[in-house]
């Protein structure tokens, strides 16, 4: 990554990991910029942390556009305009078709609260905490068309907290801050 390197990074959530990353590379950690937040969510609370922080958003419902395609292409347009070299998804709950795939390829990367291949998709502290895993984890990895499959990228161990979702909860998020901001800056650089 050069100094500057463009990114997007899209979130459907509250938008924590965006916001490591922003504050990542205020303190001069990543040498990237954020140049648009996207969302699926127009209310998801990303919007606010974009705005506090001064970056464009693009909100767009998917159920407004005739079908899949049309809704990444018009994703593609507004990362064009804004010259985007790589997108970062961060808690993207949606799977990514081959359009965008097309469009960036092996140019985006994803985080999920699990070592994967375990629990991929939707509540994976859940699922590991549901199965009596006592290790879970974080997983930095490039994205192909599948639900949170794609090259390794990094990963870290966190150990399940029993009966514990939220310390467990809080420990992932905090690793996942770290992990990924690091592993972006070694990606990019
Ligand atoms: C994160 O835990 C991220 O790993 C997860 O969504 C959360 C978003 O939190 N992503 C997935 O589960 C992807 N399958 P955030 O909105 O606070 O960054």
């Amino acid at each position: 990554m050069t100094a500057s390197t463009k990114i997007a990074v899209f979130a459907s959530g509250s938008g924590s990991n965006f916001q490591a990353i922003q504050e990542a590379i205020d303190r001069g950690e990543l040498h990237a910029k954020v140049e648009l937040v996207v969302t699926d969510k127009p209310g998801a609370f990303v919007v606010t942390r974009a705005e506090n922080f001064g970056i464009p958003v693009l909100a767009l419902n998917p159920k407004e556009f005739v079908s899949k395609a049309a809704y990444e292409t018009a994703i593609i347009e507004a990362l064009h305009k804004y010259n985007v070299k790589w997108i970062v998804l961060a808690g993207y709950m949606r799977l990514i078709s081959d359009v965008l795939l097309a469009a960036y390829p092996q140019r985006i990367v994803n985080i999920h609260p699990s070592l994967l291949p375990a629990f991929p998709g939707k509540d994976a502290i859940g699922q590991a905490m549901n199965h009596g895993v006592k290790l879970t984890g974080v997983t930095v990895h490039f994205v192909d068309e599948g639900m949170d499959t794609g090259p390794i990228i990094a990963q870290v161990a966190v150990p399940v907290i029993e009966g514990n979702r939220e310390a467990t909860e809080a420990e992932i998020h905090k690793q996942e801050h770290l992990l990924y901001t690091k592993a972006l800056q070694q990606l990019l650089q």
